[in-house]
């Protein structure tokens, strides 16, 4: 018997340690959901609560609306206050802060997101999603459909001989596909790549910074005003993930030259639906460059691409993003309803897969790249051989 203890010991250490370090580690990441009991408020029964649980990217997002019946079918809250979680009828968690665990699985969860599984990866995992009831995010096939895509403004655009410039680029995520894309690109026309990758042009400040008090979004919409084409390679390829970057270049009345998947079109309705240029709809960035100076020389042609700009986009009844341009509720308040009416999947949401962008998926290799590499190895190589004569 003594002997089975002792036999113990190298174990019994160990698990002490363990319980030691969990117990000082956030709460919010272990939670005692057992443990969790409180009442609710009885005046707040009538009103439907969203408590609006995790961060956003780190920061609090300090929230707190509030509708009557007069504005919404059921009366409805939302708030970021953690004090209100014993009235909570739905906690929500933003998918990149989802460290951040409500403390009770009795009211549903709501997963948020605007950001892509590429770089959420909690998106494609099973056990996670199936823990959440609702999904807010940029897919236009799923629950609450807010994507950060908003609609264009149809302001009138510089004349076409007023746009001086070519064709801009202003990203910083160099993912490699995009980059070689832009890369390959550029041997057959001119590109003013603006941001981290492949820069050859600045006056632009970086992502945050701002400079005579105008920020990094006026400052990028003030230069693409002057050029007829913008890159918009989003950052993957995922089913309807299309941000915002596409109202920028729309906004300023650049035609946006686009990286995304055929779901971009819903995202298009009314006379939208002939303002980009699809990179798919090229066999190689050669074809796609002999297009674009074509249209650069072709102003009918070009303005083709324009003519929502002084048309208005017009008829988008009956479209997926119609609810969410012209949304007859609030957001949350929509969330309420569907948590009044207990439309929500029981079950759990499913995993949202996606696959990395991959070169072939563009018709390219990633070879001028390599053989970069090479020539770069070479005169690394040729110089350490010249260095002894120089010195
Ligand atoms: C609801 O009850 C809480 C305490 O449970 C109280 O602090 C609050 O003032 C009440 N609100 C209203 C609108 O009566
Ligand atoms: C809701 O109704 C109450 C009284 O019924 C009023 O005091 C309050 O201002 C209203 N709130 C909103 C957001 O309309
Ligand atoms: C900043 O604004 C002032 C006045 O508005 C102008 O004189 C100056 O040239 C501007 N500086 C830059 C760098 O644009
Ligand atoms: C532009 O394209 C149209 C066809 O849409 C053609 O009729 C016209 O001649 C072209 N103009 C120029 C300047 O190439
Ligand atoms: C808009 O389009 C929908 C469906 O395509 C159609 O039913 C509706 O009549 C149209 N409305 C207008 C004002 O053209």
């Amino acid at each position: 018997m003594l002997k089975n203890i002792r036999a113990l010991k190298p174990v019994f250490l160990p698990v002490c340690m363990v319980f030691i370090l969990f117990y000082h580690i956030d709460k919010n990441y272990f939670p005692q959901r057992d443990h969790f009991s409180c009442k609710k408020s009885p005046n707040q029964t009538d009103r439907w609560l969203i408590v609006f649980w995790s961060t956003i990217f780190g920061k609090q997002p300090g929230i707190e609306l509030k509708w009557n019946k007069s504005d919404c079918p059921v009366a409805c809250q939302v708030t970021s206050d953690h004090s209100r979680a014993c009235d909570a009828d739905g906690f929500v968690v933003h998918a990149r802060d989802s460290h951040m665990i409500p403390p009770t699985e009795s009211v549903p969860w709501i997963l948020y997101t605007q950001e892509n599984p590429i770089y959420t990866s909690v998106m494609n995992d099973a056990k996670f999603m199936s823990r959440f009831k609702l999904l807010v995010s940029y897919r236009l096939d799923y629950d609450f459909p807010w994507p950060s895509f908003h609609m264009p403004n149809a302001t009138p655009p510089l004349r076409f001989k007023e746009k001086t410039k070519l064709i801009m680029a202003a990203f910083s995520n160099c993912e490699p596909v995009r980059t070689e894309y832009m890369r390959q690109l550029m041997k057959f026309v001119q590109v003013d790549s603006y941001g981290d990758c492949l820069r050859n042009k600045h006056g632009l400040v970086e992502r945050y910074g701002s400079r005579n008090g105008s920020n990094f979004l006026e400052l990028k919409t003030e230069l693409a005003k002057q050029y007829k084409f913008t890159l918009v390679f989003f950052n993957q390829d995922c089913d309807y993930f299309v941000d915002a970057q596409l109202n920028h270049a729309l906004n300023a009345g650049s035609i946006p030259v686009v990286m995304s998947t055929d779901k971009l079109d819903e995202f298009l309705p009314g006379n939208l639906r002939h303002s980009v240029i699809k990179v798919r709809d090229f066999r190689t960035p050669k074809d796609l460059s002999d297009y674009l100076k074509y249209l650069s020389r072709n102003e009918t042609e070009y303005n083709k691409y324009l003519s929502w700009k002084l048309e208005g986009i017009e008829n988008i009844t009956g479209t997926a993003i119609e609810n969410v341009w012209k949304p007859k509720y609030p957001l949350y308040c929509q969330i309420c309803v569907a948590l009044s009416q207990g439309r929500i999947h029981e079950k759990g949401l499913e995993p949202i897969p996606c696959k990395a962008r991959a070169y072939e998926d563009w018709g390219i290799t990633p070879s001028s790249r390599t053989t970069l590499v090479m020539k770069n190895v070479m005169l690394l190589y040729l110089l350490s051989l010249l260095t002894p004569i120089l010195i």
